[in-house]
């Protein structure tokens, strides 16, 4: 590559302001490692009259029309930082098509189109890197597509939305309620307005797809995953959690098993001691489980401009250093496998149950009777006094293990019993 590195901005938002303060206070520093100078010498905005905290040195062009930006090729990596899926989608693969390298942070549009993008990348040979897409400023895709390259991934758990384990961890050490720590959330900036994509555990769902295809080289569809969100969970579980010597925490979890792979997102009670308990706030981590390094933990902050923006930087940098040496996938052959996407309902593990009953005579017989039925053998209940803000009394089974499928099939017909307040909570626990 040239002396100069010219990088084409698609978003000057939350990432491309913090990629460009890096770029402006590690200069030196920077040219120490790569031998090279970069500047941005072009930015794609949404809105030209925007007041900007901070203008690159480079004195860039600024424009907010898509064709005038991707027209004037005097550049040598696109960096797309406006998230979506259409936009991007269009400037991206423009790029490649160009022979130009990209970076992107943008995990949704990688999820959805990964396959289609990565190998249009190795088709015309250029890099399409994408460390800020999973877990911000922690350095997972380099971790899983090098450093872990030896080992057979046996399984990956991960929390991987910050806003979703701020909202749990304040619930948890300060006892608020779901909306009033969403709200907070919303206010220290963490969350959007439409904080949709995280509390569904969408946004973690998203992460989970690219993790696996660095992990194994398979491509688990989206929508074949089993997603769970937090906009249920009650304080009293998560109470109830932390008297049993638990933790409720949103995660997103692939196990490889003999005939194929089990993933999905959901909230579940982490044992007090797990590793991933005290991973609190915005913060993220991501336990991998290597057949020959066994657990290694990876853990830091999923978001900010700073953090992010150090992650998109190291994949700019890590293009001009081995420019002839492109890796997108971590794979030489057949990068993009199809995974065998085994049924969530089949998982067996340990689970918390909590029944909202009328106090009346018959009713623990009743539900030990359904348990029985379908083969969940109880390890712990317990009958908890009246809590202020419910009707009824609240009882608590912890199971041994059983499948997904059986416990789904109990709580339907204990749902449907007439001394059953509310619906039944469930919630996995991880071991
Ligand atoms: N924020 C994080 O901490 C974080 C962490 C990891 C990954 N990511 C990913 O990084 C990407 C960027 O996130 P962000 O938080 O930086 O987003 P952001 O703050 O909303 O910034 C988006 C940028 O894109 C521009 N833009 C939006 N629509 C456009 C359009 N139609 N035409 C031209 N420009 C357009 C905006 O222009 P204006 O400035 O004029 O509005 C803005 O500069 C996303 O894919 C996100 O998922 C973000």
């Amino acid at each position: 590559m040239k002396e100069v590195v010219k990088i084409a901005l698609a978003g000057f938002g939350t990432v491309g302001t913090g990629l460009v303060k890096i770029l402006m206070e590690n200069k030196d520093w920077i040219k120490r490692r790569t031998g090279k100078e970069i500047i941005v010498s072009q930015i794609l905005v949404k809105n030209l009259n925007k007041p900007r905290p901070i203008i690159p040195q480079s004195e860039p062009i600024f424009t907010n029309n898509v064709d005038e930006f991707l027209q004037n090729k005097d550049w040598d990596i696109l960096v797309e930082l406006i998230g979506g899926l259409e936009l991007p989608y269009q400037i991206i693969s423009k790029a490649i098509l160009f022979g130009k390298h990209v970076v992107t942070a943008n995990k949704a549009l990688l999820a959805i189109k990964g396959k289609e993008l990565l190998q249009l990348a190795n088709a015309k040979n250029v890099g399409l890197y994408f460390e800020a897409s999973v877990g911000g400023g922690i350095p997972i895709v380099q971790t899983l597509k090098e450093s872990l390259c030896a080992n057979k991934v046996t399984s990956i758990s991960g929390i991987l939305n910050g806003t979703a384990n701020y909202i749990l961890t304040e619930m948890s050490q300060q006892g608020l309620s779901f909306d009033l720590a969403l709200k907070q959330a919303q206010e220290k900036g963490y969350a959007e307005a439409d904080p949709a994509l995280d509390i569904d555990g969408i946004d973690a769902a998203h992460k989970l797809v690219i993790l696996i295809f660095l992990a194994y080289g398979e491509i688990y569809p989206f929508e074949k995953l089993w997603i769970k969100g937090i906009k249920q969970v009650d304080l009293l579980d998560i109470n109830f959690a932390k008297e049993l010597g638990y933790i409720l925490k949103l995660i997103a979890q692939v196990q490889r098993e003999s005939n194929g792979l089990r993933a999905g997102v959901f909230p579940a009670f982490f044992p007090n001691n797990h590793i991933l308990s005290k991973v609190d706030g915005a913060f993220n981590a991501i336990l991998v489980q290597g057949n020959a390094t066994g657990p290694v933990v990876l853990c830091g902050q999923g978001a900010g401009d700073l953090p992010t923006g150090s992650s998109v930087l190291a994949d700019i940098i890590s293009l001009i250093k081995h420019n002839s040496q492109i890796n997108n996938t971590g794979f030489k052959d057949d990068p993009f496998q199809q995974a065998k996407c085994l049924d969530f309902m089949d998982w067996e593990c340990k689970h918390y149950f909590r029944f909202q009953v009328k106090d009346k005579p018959g009713v623990l017989s009743s539900l030990s009777g359904v348990m029985g039925e379908y083969n969940i053998s109880i390890a712990q209940a317990i009958q908890k006094t009246q809590t202020k803000t419910k009707q009824g009394v609240p009882i608590v089974f912890l199971s041994h293990r059983a499948k997904l499928k059986q416990v789904t099939a109990a709580i339907n017909k204990i749902n449907e019993f007439d001394f059953i307040l509310e619906p039944t909570i469930h919630y996995p626990i991880i071991e």
